[in-house]
Order: C-alpha cells, then sequence, then structure tokens
C-alpha cells in the first residue's frame, strides 16, 4: 500500500487502529484452514462510523476489506486473499444489552460466542446456535457464515435466532435491518439476506439475538457400532422415533482412531459412534434416553454397548469423545480439505455409505463425523501439503464427496460456508440462475467490489452483469 493511501486509511481509520508492520501482518494472516495470506495494513475496528470511513474510503480505491472474527472460520472467508485490509472486528466485543423480558441480546461482533451463553444464563436463558469452536469464535463471524452446531438438529442455525442487525455497506452508509420482534413481515427479508452472507455484503457492526429459556434438564448417552452402516440405521430409527433429540453426532473408524490416539478409550471392534442429548423435563428425558437406548440395542445391528449420563459428570464424560474429535482430527497431517456437506435427513444413511466406500477406494485418510442428526457430515480429508499429487488427489476426493451429496440433493456446505476453500465447486451445487441473482445483488451492494473478493461466489462471467465490460 503506498504511503499517500496508508495516510488516508489512517485518517479514517484512526492513526492508533492501523497496523502496517509485518509482525502484525503476519497475525492476521491465517485462520483454522492451514491456508495462509499476508494482508498489506490491519486495522482494528472500534466503531460503526470509523468502520463506514474505511469502507467508503476503500470503495474509492478499490481496496479489499476481509472482516475478521477470531479467526476460527474453516472455509477461509477471513483470509485476505486478495491482499488489502483486515478489518479485525473483535475489539468490538461488548453485549451492549441483554433483556430477559424480550428474551433478546444485542452484541457486538466481537462477542465471544461463548460470553453470550455465560451471560444469558445469569437469566436462566441461552443462545441455541452452539458452533464447535464457541468458546473462541465470534458471534459477528457466527451471523456471516450462518454458523450451526450440534444442537441444529432441534434448535436450527444462527439464521433462526437473528432478528436484527446493523450493517455498514460499503458506500459507508450504516443500514438497520428487521428489529427485536419474532414476527415481521415488513417489507424483504434483509436481515436473513446478510446472515451468510460472508462478509461479502456488509460489515456487520451490531445483532440483536434471540434467546431461549434453559431447558430444565440435559442428559446424553453414547453407543459404539461394530459398522457405520449401523450407526446410519440407528440414526434414522432415532430420527423417525416421534422423538425430537437436543443433538446427534456420529463419528466414523477413522474418527474413533485418531480420539483414541490421544489417550481416549474406545472399545474393541468399535468401527462407528453416536452420540445422542436430549433436553427437557427431567422425567420426559429420563424416558426418551430409555427408549434411545433401546433404539441402539434391541434390533440387529445393535449397539456394541451404550453408556448413559446420570450426573452432570457423566453428562459431560458421555459427551467427551465428541468434544475431543477437532483437535484430535486436526493434527492428522499438514492438509486437511475439512468438508461440511449436508444431505436430507433420510439420506444420512445413503451419505455415511457412500463416503466410506470413496474413503476406501480413496487410498487417503478420511475422517467422517458430524452432526448426523441434521445431515451435515464433516467429511475430513487428509493429505501431506509438501506433496503435490497428493494435494491434487485429495482435491478430487473432496469433488466426489461434493458430488455424492449432490446427488443426494444435499448441499456442499451446511455450516462452514464457500469462503475460498469451496469456491470452485459452487456452481455444481446450485441453481444457475440463483447464482446470477446471488452476483447481481453482491454487485449491487459492493459495486467496486471490495467486500471479502475472491470469496463466496464465483466472479460472473465478463458482459452478465449490467456495467461490466463484455
Ligand atoms: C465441528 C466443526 C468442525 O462440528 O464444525 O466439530
Ligand atoms: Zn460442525
Amino acid at each position: 500500500m503506498n504511503t499517500l493511501l496508508l495516510k488516508e486509511l489512517e485518517q479514517a481509520a484512526g492513526k492508533n487502529y492501523v497496523f502496517t508492520s509485518s509482525i502484525d501482518r503476519e497475525l492476521y494472516s491465517y485462520d483454522a484452514t492451514k491456508e495462509r495470506r499476508v494482508p498489506e495494513a490491519v486495522v482494528r475496528a472500534v466503531d460503526a462510523g470509523q468502520i463506514a470511513r474505511v469502507l467508503a474510503l476503500c470503495s474509492r480505491h478499490g481496496i479489499p476489506v476481509t472482516p475478521r472474527g477470531a479467526g476460527t472460520g474453516l472455509s477461509g472467508g477471513s483470509l485476505p486473499m486478495c491482499g488489502g485490509v483486515v478489518l479485525d472486528c473483535s475489539g468490538m466485543n461488548k453485549i451492549l444489552e441483554l433483556s430477559p423480558q424480550h428474551m433478546v441480546a444485542v452484541v457486538q461482533p466481537g462477542v465471544v460466542n461463548g460470553a453470550l451463553q455465560q451471560e444469558a444464563a445469569r437469566y436462566g436463558l441461552f443462545f441455541p446456535p452452539d458452533p464447535a469452536s464457541l468458546d473462541m469464535s465470534t458471534l459477528g463471524g457466527n451471523v456471516a457464515e450462518n454458523a450451526g452446531g450440534p444442537r441444529a438438529v432441534k434448535y436450527g442455525v444462527m439464521r433462526d435466532y437473528v432478528l436484527g442487525l446493523k450493517v455498514v455497506l460499503a458506500d459507508g452508509r450504516i443500514m438497520d435491518t428487521g428489529g427485536r420482534t419474532i414476527k415481521n413481515v415488513a417489507g424483504y427479508d434483509l436481515t436473513r439476506l446478510f446472515v451468510g452472507s460472508e462478509g461479502t455484503l456488509g460489515v456487520i457492526v451490531e445483532a440483536t439475538l434471540r434467546l431461549f429459556p434453559i431447558p430444565e434438564h440435559k442428559a446424553a448417552i453414547n453407543g459404539f457400532f461394530s459398522s457405520a452402516r449401523a450407526a446410519a440405521l440407528a440414526v434414522q430409527r432415532i430420527l423417525t422415533s416421534g422423538i425430537r433429540p437436543a443433538a446427534l453426532e456420529f463419528l466414523d473408524n477413522s474418527t474413533l482412531k485418531a480420539v483414541s490416539r490421544m489417550g481416549l478409550h474406545v472399545p474393541q471392534g468399535a468401527q462407528a459412534f453416536l452420540l445422542v442429548d436430549v433436553d427437557g423435563p427431567e422425567e420426559v428425558t429420563i424416558r426418551h434416553l430409555e427408549r434411545i437406548r433401546s433404539l441402539m440395542m434391541d434390533h440387529e445391528d445393535r449397539a456394541l454397548q451404550t453408556h448413559a449420563s446420570a450426573s452432570p459428570e457423566e453428562y459431560e464424560e458421555v459427551w467427551k469423545i465428541r468434544r475431543s474429535v477437532g483437535p484430535a482430527v486436526h493434527s492428522l497431517g499438514s492438509g486437511c480439505i475439512a468438508e461440511d456437506i449436508v444431505v436430507p435427513l433420510g439420506s444420512i444413511a445413503a451419505m455415511v455409505e457412500r463416503t466410506a466406500e470413496i474413503a476406501s477406494t480413496s487410498g487417503l485418510y478420511i475422517c467422517c463425523y458430524g452432526h448426523s442428526g441434521d445431515g451435515n457430515l464433516h467429511v475430513n480429508i487428509v493429505y501431506d501439503k509438501e506433496r503435490q499429487d497428493q494435494a491434487k488427489h485429495a482435491w478430487d476426493t473432496a469433488a466426489m464427496i461434493f458430488d455424492a451429496a449432490i446427488a443426494l440433493q444435499g448441499s456442499i456446505s451446511g455450516e462452514h460456508g464457500i469462503g475460498m476453500i469451496k469456491l470452485g465447486f459452487l456452481a455444481r451445487g446450485i441453481d444457475p440462475v440463483a447464482l446470477d441473482v446471488m452476483q447481481r445483488i453482491r454487485r449491487l451492494l459492493d459495486p467496486a467490489g471490495i467486500l471479502n473478493p475472491c470469496k463466496a461466489l464465483p466472479e460472473p462471467e465478463a458482459g452478465m452483469i449490467p456495467g461490466d465490460a463484455p
């Protein structure tokens, strides 16, 4: 960035909030994907007015702006792939209001999801979206990526909990969407448009979020199975039993191997694992747990063993294997394509089986685990980054997984977003007319193309959008 431009940036952002030393820029060059890109400058966001000045300036000069929270994203959304400025929103971390009467919280984008959970718990409330990164990830990022988590099977995802937003647009205008009511049909639903827009339509500076009362009781049961198919069939039985679990998580044999390497006990012969969580009045959860145990055990393909929680300590114990998956899988190789495909509920067993087939013929180490209750599976393809041939083979294998999900009427991304990781695959999974409309919306809101460029949507073909050179 030339000195003149840097001076203007310092004027817009405040001199003390602009960082250009190589060490500062290095600190903002990574996220959770194992990919790296160093920005030209870092701006620490302090308020909407400052962000508005920065975006207006960057729009004038065509400087890319990549908004960033805690950098826990798994699709490269916060990496400055086209250079320019990283806008660090993690310092805007105040809970501006928590209203037990309205059952809403108004938060700045840098509030960590877990911090809101803690604050809400003081009022007997909770915030249902629970991405695995909740102790680190920020709500601004959760909104931008439309994050999910294990509880999505019962409670849904971020989009279901965002009632309103304050957003800074690329031209520097500040816009309020929605409000704090549960129902609101006045005008188009711009709030929903911005949730999951991956930092491409504006910078979220405030979110009004819906809170729920904490369920009276929680209980969990896990089970080990002798095959992925047996576990997947148990998933279908549980989902059609009339019980709505609060979480229904699956781990395949490669994932179990990875967690057992971390010292956790996995019984002999176990090739798959399920974890089922239920919440509600205590007598109901006890009854539901018993019924789920029977759905796991009283069948031909029965679980090898199950373990249910009878106390809060045991509850944590039952969850332990699932909670250790992230670090276990992360430590497997220098490269890892972390996918988050999602399929319709009735196709979960088919997707699990298809993944196992692809894994066994690929020769690569592939871990499949995740939110089997809502059809969202994490297929992690491990490879050696130093070996070009392996990287290519890993991506070809990823494409087969994407195609398998699409063939089952699923989607290539359930919760991590497209970012830059899946950019080349989006077009095969969505309607071309829908993609064209998305590109036009993006161009309308960001004519200079500064907001998180090289991400989320492929560039439109030249001449396809009015004003573009043919
Ligand atoms: C999880 C992250 C990877 O569910 O989404 O563990
Ligand atoms: Zn997940």
